[in-house]
C-alpha cells in the first residue's frame, strides 16, 4: 500500500492529537445533555470510533449510509442517496453528526435535511477534514479538526474505490493510482 502514497498530508501524530482535543471540547459542550452521534457510513468509522472512546460520557450511536460516488470515481454523483436510515429515536436528544469530509457539501446538508425532519432538541455537525475550496452548498461545520488543500485524499477511513481505509494517516494517491493502473 505504501508504495502508492505520493505524500501523508496529515500523520497519526497529529490526528491523535486533534481527534483528543475535539473530543474535549464535546465533553464540554455535551456535559449533563444526552447525546446522541450519527456516524455516516464508512467514512467515518474510523474518527468516530477514537472520537468516542475519549469522551467521558455514555453516548448513543447511529449509523446513516449514502451513496456518494459512481464506481471507483473521483468525481461525486451531484445528489447523495440514503442507503441505510438511522433507527435510534432521536426526538428530543442533542444529535450531532459524524463525517469523514466536508467536500462539495451536498451530502452533508443532504443528511442534516433528513436528520432534522426526526426533530431533535439539537444538531451539530462535526467532520475530520474541511475541503472548502471545493463547497457548492453552503454548510458550516460546528466541529472541524483539519482544513485541506483541494486534494482527494485516502486513508483514516476515507477510500478511494473502497480501498485505502486502513491507512492511519491522511495521504495523497499517486496519479497512477488514482487512474486505475495500480491496486
Ligand atoms: P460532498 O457531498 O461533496 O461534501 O462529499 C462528501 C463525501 O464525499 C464524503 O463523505 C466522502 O465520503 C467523499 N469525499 C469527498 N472528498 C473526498 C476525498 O478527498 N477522499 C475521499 N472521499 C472524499
Ligand atoms: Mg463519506
Amino acid at each position: 500500500m505504501k508504495k502508492n502514497i505520493e505524500k501523508v498530508l496529515i500523520t497519526e501524530t497529529e490526528i491523535r492529537n486533534k481527534v483528543k482535543e475535539l473530543a474535549q471540547r464535546l465533553a464540554v459542550d455535551y456535559e449533563h445533555k444526552s447525546l446522541t452521534i450519527i456516524s455516516i457510513l464508512n467514512g467515518s468509522l474510523i474518527f468516530l470510533s477514537d472520537l468516542i472512546r475519549h469522551i467521558p460520557f455514555p453516548v448513543k450511536i447511529d449509523t446513516i449510509r449514502v451513496n456518494t460516488y459512481i464506481g471507483d470515481s473521483k468525481v461525486p454523483k451531484g445528489e447523495a442517496d440514503i442507503i441505510n436510515n438511522i433507527s435510534l429515536d432521536i426526538k428530543d436528544e442533542h444529535v450531532l453528526i459524524v463525517d469523514d469530509i466536508l467536500d462539495t457539501g451536498k451530502t452533508l446538508s443532504k443528511i442534516v435535511q433528513v436528520i432534522k425532519k426526526h426533530n431533535p432538541l439539537s444538531l451539530k455537525v462535526c467532520i475530520l477534514l474541511n475541503k472548502i475550496a471545493r463547497r457548492e452548498v453552503e454548510i458550516v461545520p460546528d466541529y472541524c479538526c483539519f482544513e485541506i488543500e483541494d486534494k482527494f485524499v485516502v486513508g483514516y477511513g476515507l477510500d478511494f474505490d473502497n480501498k485505502y481505509r486502513n491507512l492511519p494517516y491522511i495521504a495523497v494517491l499517486k496519479e497512477g493510482c488514482y487512474n486505475c493502473s495500480v491496486k
